[in-house]
């Protein structure tokens, strides 16, 4: 695992977006695996900037997001969909009939999940996985418990999830009770996955995510399986981490190394 530590949460930003900006210019029709949540938003912010100032052409681009509230109207302000839209997508050139968020209107939300992941498969599969983690480590809307092997369905989401997200509705009685999320076997097959965190709260998922027992219990431990994850994380999220001092030393041995490289070439 790779983990690199920044100053704050616009420097996350920026770097995931330029991992995005990378394979978007290598690769212009990839697949990528969005998130919501307020931790991408710097780096949702920074890639309709490199569209915009920089021509980032999205064109061509697929993108599937992680999860969807169930049932929730797409138009909903607090929906995912509305949220991509309103975050992202309506800032790019992005085709939208080639963004992919489960249906939170759903008539058989079992029969959308099989739907979902044969979206995914038809398109190739993900390229690029951004992912963010709940405070009690889930990842989208996997909680504790999750299979590690799950694929996409339908999840009853724990009290301290509703509580978490009921600051963004009007009345906690409104943050719908279930979700239909990718499985953490689903996610495991991307090709990258780059884990995005910030602030102090995030700290103590963090050190069980990368320095804890893979366990159901995290969800995110589970990354410790696939062959390329970055941790993408600011100080305060990174603020629990015992080995924190030697994963600077090795970003920095790795940068290093990438320039003799690129001076030998
Ligand atoms: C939600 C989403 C997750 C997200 C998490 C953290 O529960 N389903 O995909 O990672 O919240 O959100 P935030 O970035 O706002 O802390």
């Amino acid at each position: 695992m790779e983990v690199i530590i920044v100053e704050d949460e616009e420097q996350v930003g920026k770097l995931a977006a330029q991992e995005i900006a990378r394979l978007i210019r290598r690769k212009p029709n990839c697949v990528l695996g969005l998130a919501t949540g307020s931790t991408p938003i710097p780096c949702y912010k920074e890639l309709i900037r490199l569209h915009q100032k920089e021509g980032l052409d999205f064109s061509r681009v697929t993108t599937f997001n992680l999860d969807e509230y169930y049932p929730i109207d797409p138009r909903h302000e607090q929906s995912y969909r509305y949220f991509m839209n309103v975050n992202l997508f309506d800032h790019l050139n992005i085709d939208k009939a080639r963004t992919f968020v489960p249906d939170g209107m759903a008539p058989d939300p079992y029969d959308h999940c099989k739907w979902y992941e044969e979206q995914i498969k038809l398109a190739g599969g993900i390229d690029l996985q951004i992912l963010g983690i709940g405070h009690n480590g889930h990842i989208a809307f996997n909680e504790p418990g999750s299979s590690l092997a799950s694929r996409t369905r339908v999840k009853t989401l724990t009290e301290e999830t509703i509580r978490a997200n009921s600051r963004f509705f009007e009345r906690p009685e409104d943050v719908p009770r279930y979700a239909i999320t990718m499985g953490i076997g689903t996610i495991l097959e991307a090709r990258k996955i780059v884990l995005l965190a910030t602030g102090a709260g995030k700290a103590e998922a963090i050190r069980r995510s990368i320095e804890g027992p893979v366990t159901s219990m995290c969800p995110a431990s589970a990354l410790q399986l696939h062959p390329r994850v970055t941790y993408l994380i600011d100080e305060a999220a990174a603020s629990r981490l015992e080995q924190k001092e030697y994963y600077k030393y090795v970003y920095q041995m790795a940068e290093q190394l990438k320039k003799k490289i690129l001076a030998i070439v």
